[in-house]
């Protein structure tokens, strides 16, 4: 089965034709980082219009680079959300009238279930599974129990993994988008230069807050001093790395899970994939560990070919679906 899936959630316009929810034919990703560095951050209503001018563009090169003729797709594909109201309009309405003029179904997806099903990309994972997402708009545990079944285990109180390391890149003068820049900077820092709280909530939550605040506190404490801005990052990175990493084992032991699994845009840390891969070492519980490809990490269209064959959203009448902004 040939599906072409689109992704136009935040500032990513990208489009991607998978067969069998595994097998990448074409992945096309049109980045608005440039634009929206200017601003620090990305703002909605430019972004909108960016996927309107790109949109088109991406969908010809995808068909281009896969030989493939829209007639032979089997169904046409989209995040609903959640996500940009104005952003996920874009690739909503090219799916659904691609449907309509091809005669083939239009599939929803959920974006947090495309972050997870970037796994089945070029792999044989199969459920059930423990997955970490960690992405710019969500911290979850999810125990994944069948393709489309699956229930939270654990979630934020504040934050999410992204929008901190965001956040503190930030505060620490990093470009936008700050999380990869501070990935960078910690890489060559001392992970125990200095002791960041780890924040004392219940095992179904995380909270980030108070070790944001810590790092500020910290770096203000350098008064006009040079900032060791490596070491600085290190120690962030390797507070938050152990505190997600620490609570998806407890949960996946919990439930006596075999497989953990990591999804979402911080999916492509450094230090998270390496203490994820640690735990297929007998002393660390043994499991069996997937992570998705770094290019499958942050938003892409792939994953939501993918999640359009393995979990897409059960509505009744797909065409008469809206997107939504929070899920
Ligand atoms: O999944 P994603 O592309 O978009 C959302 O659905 O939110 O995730 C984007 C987030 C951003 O906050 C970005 O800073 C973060 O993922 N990110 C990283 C790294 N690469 C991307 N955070 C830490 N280390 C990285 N290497
Ligand atoms: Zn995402």
């Amino acid at each position: 089965m040939l599906i072409f899936g689109i992704e136009t959630s935040c500032d990513e316009t990208a489009c991607a034709i998978v067969k069998d929810g595994r097998e990448v034919i074409s992945n096309v990703v049109a980045s608005q980082i440039k634009t929206h560095q200017a601003f620090g951050g990305v703002v909605p209503e430019v972004a909108a219009r960016e996927h309107l001018s790109a949109i088109n563009v991406v969908i010809e090169e995808t068909f281009a680079q896969s030989g493939i003729k829209p007639q032979e797709i089997d169904a046409f594909a989209s995040t609903a959300g959640p996500g940009l109201v104005g952003c996920l309009l874009v690739g909503l309405n090219a799916a659904k009238t691609m449907s309509l003029v091809y005669d083939k179904p239009y599939i929803p997806v959920n974006h947090l279930n495309a972050h997870v099903c970037a796994n089945f990309i070029d792999t044989e994972l199969k459920p059930p599974f423990t997955c970490l997402l960690v992405s710019g708009g969500h911290t979850q545990v999810i125990n994944v129990s069948d393709y489309g079944e699956s229930s939270i285990e654990a979630s934020t109180i504040d934050d999410a993994t992204g929008e901190v390391y965001d956040k503190v890149a930030r505060l620490l003068g990093l470009p936008y988008p700050g999380g990869i820049q501070l990935d960078k900077l910690a890489q060559s820092g001392n992970g125990h230069a200095f002791k960041l709280p780890e924040a004392r909530v219940g095992d179904d939550e995380f909270s980030f807050s108070g070790l944001k605040t810590a790092v500020l506190r910290l770096v203000q404490g350098f008064k006009g001093t040079e900032i060791p801005i490596n070491d600085v990052c290190a120690s962030f990175q390797e507070t938050i790395t152990s505190t997600l990493i620490n609570k998806t084992v407890k949960i996946a032991k919990k439930n006596g899970s075999k497989t953990v699994v990591l999804a979402g845009g911080v999916a492509a840390n450094s230090r998270l994939r390496e203490k994820l891969f640690e735990l297929e070492k007998p002393e660390c519980g043994g499991f069996s560990v997937f992570a998705p490809k770094m290019k499958y990490c942050t938003d892409n269209a792939a994953m939501v070919a993918s999640a359009a064959y393995f979990n897409p959203m059960k509505v009744e009448n797909p065409l008469e679906l809206e997107v939504f902004s929070r899920g």
